[in-house]
């Protein structure tokens, strides 16, 4: 996801930082970056990607340069490590920043909470594959200013891409419904109602979704996905109890395409 965040923000002529924790992550950030950018340029002649890596540093740990503008947290979805990371970034980048969180689901006033200056503080839900997603969430937390939620609409406008902005609530707009359909076509496998290839076809082909669930849960990560149902079952009920599958499934390490097995082989 953070990849596809800074391939998007490259696209705008920006200057883009990832940071990264391993030598490792950054290899595979910067190849996922340049891959994204060479499938754009087949379609956009006029798209040169290696101009646009030019603008792009990927690094182990921070290393500001004091002129960053919006700083995105993109890691995964655990509280107490986002807001570990968080307090790392506030105290690391310039106070004039936006800092934002892209959480799937996880409350943003409780990710911002141990902030000092929590008005500069938002959800920006990013939507893979981040480059051709025409969507950001904005999530406006109890204590994020309308500064705060007009500059980040601005950062929106500058991707070219739609925002809604919903308040602070589990799942937000998005991951709720998401996850609701996802699961339940999880336990349609499990109680055999079909193939996961045909209950994918029954949303592609009759709902005009452009994927079917199963795929798109392979495709955003099946540990992801758990992640999300546990929250939201904490949060408003058993509705969104993760089926066994899901859980057997993330334990065996099948955790869709990032692992090369999910409901589909990769
Ligand atoms: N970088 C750049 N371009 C990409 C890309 C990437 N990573 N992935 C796909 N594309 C481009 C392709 O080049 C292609 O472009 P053209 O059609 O112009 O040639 C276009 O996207 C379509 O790709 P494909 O031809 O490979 O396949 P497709 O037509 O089946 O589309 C899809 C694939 C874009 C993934 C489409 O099926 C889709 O939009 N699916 C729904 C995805 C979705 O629901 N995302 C939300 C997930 S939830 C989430 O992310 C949030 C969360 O909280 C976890």
């Amino acid at each position: 996801m953070g990849a596809g965040i800074a391939t998007s923000f490259l696209l705008t002529g920006r200057a883009v930082s990832v940071v990264e924790t391993s030598d490792e992550l950054a290899e595979k950030a910067m190849a996922a970056v340049a891959d994204s950018l060479e499938r754009l340029a087949r379609k956009d002649p006029n798209l040169n990607p290696e101009a646009l890596l030019d603008a792009l540093i990927v690094g182990v740990g921070h290393a500001p340069s004091g002129d960053e503008q919006l700083i995105i947290e993109a890691v995964p979805e655990d509280l107490v490590l986002k807001q570990r990371v968080m307090a790392e970034i506030e105290s690391v980048y310039p106070e004039s920043a936006v800092l934002a969180t892209n959480t799937s689901s996880l409350s943003v006033t409780a990710i911002g909470s141990g902030l000092t200056k929590p008005f500069r503080f938002i959800g920006m839900h990013f939507f893979n594959p981040v480059p051709v997603s025409a969507l950001i969430e904005i999530v406006v937390g109890e204590n994020t200013s309308e500064e705060t939620v007009s500059a980040t609409r601005a950062w929106v406008e500058e991707l070219s891409k739609t925002p809604i902005v919903v308040k602070d609530s589990p799942g937000f707009a998005s991951s709720r419904l998401g996850i609701a359909l996802g699961l339940e076509a999880i336990r349609m496998v499990e109680d055999g109602v079909a193939t996961p290839e045909d209950i994918d076809l029954a949303m592609k082909l009759g709902y005009r979704h452009p994927m079917g669930p199963l795929r798109l849960g392979d495709l955003v990560g099946l540990d992801v996905r758990l992640a999300i149902a546990e929250y939201l079952t904490k949060e408003l009920g058993s509705r969104f109890e993760p089926p066994q599958l899901l859980r057997t499934m993330v334990a065996e390490g099948k955790l869709g395409k990032k692992s090369g097995e999910g409901f589909y082989q990769w």
